[in-house]
């Protein structure tokens, strides 16, 4: 479902409107956020290790936790850097989808900051 919406969307670019000069690699966007996605990618993939509370965190650092919108904020060009990468080294088994990787992009690269 979001692919084929992610997808329309980036088909709609590429028509292009010829008065907007500027480039802007954010205006045709889906709008991501922390509310509408971020939580949830999180939760599911990386608190199991990254939580305070996690009860077993596989080594990951006692300061990578991404309890809260604030917590990701602050850790976004690493998590940037190690999970919104083609071939993402965390979590560290896999099994994030294309789909979600560009909309972890998006939401870290055009989200207001701290939503
Ligand atoms: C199975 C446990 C596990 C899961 C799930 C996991 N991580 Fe990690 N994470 C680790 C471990 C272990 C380290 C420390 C070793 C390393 O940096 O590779 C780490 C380190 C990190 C770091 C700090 C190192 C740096 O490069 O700055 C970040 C950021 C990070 N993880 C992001 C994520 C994100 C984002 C997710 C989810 C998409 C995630 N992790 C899922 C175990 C996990």
């Amino acid at each position: 479902m979001w692919s084929l919406l992610l997808a329309s969307v980036l088909t709609a670019c590429t028509g292009g409107g010829s008065d907007s000069a500027e480039v802007d690699a954010c205006a045709d966007q889906p709008i991501v956020t922390y509310e509408t996605f971020g939580a949830g990618f999180l939760t599911e993939n990386c608190q199991s290790c990254h939580a305070s509370t996690a009860p077993d965190r596989k080594g990951a650092p006692e300061s990578v936790v991404f309890d809260t919108v604030d917590d990701a904020w602050a850790q976004r060009d690493r998590i940037l850097a190690r999970a919104a990468i083609d071939t993402p080294e965390m979590p560290p088994l896999g099994g994030t989808t294309d789909d979600d990787r560009a909309r972890l992009k998006i939401w870290l690269t055009c989200a207001e900051e701290g939503t």
